[in-house]
């Protein structure tokens, strides 16, 4: 042995110190100190199992716990001194507490290893940042519902191929998108169930041969259960992966609210007025309001998904057990959540005071022929058969066309030269009023189902 590397925690049989760059490069202290009060409550819990299972001593767990809440304080107060020499946070925060309280700070890493230790942390990070998550979420269909609740009879155009299609109401497009909310909520909390699982135990890759309590570690830190199988434990990021996919479908969501909010906010469309609190100005045209904030997150949704296909990618392959290769799942994690958190925060800030142009959207509908389809309704219920009710309503769309007429505005006379099936009561049938009330099933735009809707909405909320 030539040189000893006396800086390494596992330097023994190294002869070589590690090249410089290598060591700069290995290194994830720099993005992973931000689990260090995850790490801190599993190696508390770890402390407190190894001494109820005889393998610590009572005095070396009161050491340990007194000097990781001694290393906790220090990070609050950003006192901690982090070293890239150390590698990563489970290493640092290891070196300092046997700074601290010396042979005891090295009896904590007794029946485990890294590999177990940063599965876990990930777990709890990730577990914490689902709640804030779920919080904004619930945040943004609770600010969703109200407005909806306002505008349960808003009349505007209802669009497929983004033409006018058939009237709705503004409070059944709002609950369109509570509708995606609820699902990306449900989806959170189901990832939480497979990710709400132990690894701590597992060790290296096979277990470890003193007598642990698994069990024990698990109730202490909140997990369902300890896994099932220690390969699997150190080596699966699944859970991550999912946590991934669901926040690229919240992105996802979000995008589509944003293209709307974009588009409405436009002078072309002229729906909504988009808060000034949420909007920037141009640094060179004086008139300009620009949607910055919906703009930014449906760019925001690019970056996530791309997270996503990053994660995918990084498992792909990798053969059992644990790899370094893992060691670059956080920063695409870390950022999803950050992602996540920051721009449901923005829409539910920025939600409560969007205010529709009820007239506007109301003149759109009219513009737009919304009625057709009422009207071969209306025509199917006198006994034409629908294609051919399509036909006639077709000549009528096109007489409004060359005449600028919405089809109410056509007099009796000019629509019973299309068919003599019409007659006086077709007017009720024609405004965007009569079209929206008479789609009164569950699922509907009609004003009332819409006002159920959103009770039961509140309902399920709660529950
Ligand atoms: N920094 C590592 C990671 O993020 C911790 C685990 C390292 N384990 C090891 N055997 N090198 O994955």
């Amino acid at each position: 042995m030539t040189t000893v590397n006396s800086e390494k925690l596992s330097s023994a049989r190294f002869a070589q110190a590690t090249d410089a760059f290598v060591e700069v490069f290995t290194a994830s202290v720099d993005f992973d100190q931000r689990m260090a009060q995850q790490d801190i409550e599993g190696s508390i819990a770890h402390a407190k199992m190894l001494t109820h299972c005889g393998i610590l001593t009572e005095t070396e767990r009161d050491a340990i716990i007194q000097g990781l809440n001694q290393i906790s304080t220090e990070i609050i107060n950003g006192e901690f001194v982090w070293s890239i020499k150390q590698e990563d946070v489970h290493m640092n925060i290891e070196a300092r507490l046997t700074d601290l309280i010396g042979i005891a700070g090295k009896k904590l890493h007794t029946g485990r290893s890294r590999n177990d230790q940063v599965a876990t942390d990930i777990r709890l990070y990730l577990r914490s940042e689902i709640q804030q998550i779920s919080a904004q979420l619930v945040r943004l269909q609770t600010a969703i519902l109200n407005l909806a609740e306002q505008h349960a009879d808003t009349i505007m155009p209802g669009f497929t191929h983004l033409q006018v299609a058939q009237p709705i109401t503004f409070g059944h497009h709002l609950m369109a998108w509570f509708e995606m909310l609820a699902r990306d909520h449900e989806r959170l909390q189901d990832c939480c169930k497979r990710l709400n699982v132990m690894p701590l135990g597992a060790a290296a890759l096979a277990g470890t041969s003193y007598p642990i309590d698994r069990f024990m570690t698990a109730e202490l830190l909140g997990f369902s259960r300890p896994s099932a199988n220690s390969l699997d434990s150190v080596s699966d990021r699944d859970f991550a992966i999912e946590f991934t996919a669901a926040g690229s479908l919240i992105m996802m969501h979000l995008s589509r609210f944003s293209e709307e909010l974009i588009l409405w906010s436009s002078a072309q469309f002229d729906f909504i007025e988009m808060p000034d609190a949420f909007c920037t100005g141009s640094s060179i045209m004086p008139q300009k309001k620009n949607p910055d904030v919906p703009e930014l997150v449906r760019g925001k949704s690019g970056r996530v998904t791309g997270h996503l296909v990053s994660l995918l990618m990084l498992m792909k392959s990798q053969p059992l057990a644990y790899n370094k290769d893992n060691q670059e799942d956080k920063e695409p994690l870390f950022d999803t959540a950050d992602t996540l958190i920051n721009c449901l925060r923005a829409y539910a800030d920025m939600v409560p005071h969007i205010s529709p142009k009820k007239e506007n959207m109301y003149q759109s509908a009219k513009r737009g022929f919304a009625t057709a389809t009422d009207l071969a309704d209306y025509l199917v219920r006198k006994g034409m058969a629908f294609r051919d009710a399509h036909e006639v309503v077709g000549l009528a769309v096109r007489l409004g066309i060359e005449t600028q007429r919405d089809l109410s505005e056509i007099s009796l006379a000019e629509l019973q030269s299309f068919s003599t099936l019409i007659t006086e009561d077709v007017f009720g049938f024609l405004t965007l009023e009569g079209s929206v009330a008479a789609r009164c099933h569950i699922g509907g735009t009609a004003p009332n189902t819409v006002k159920t809707a959103i009770e039961t909405a509140r309902l399920t909320m709660n529950q």
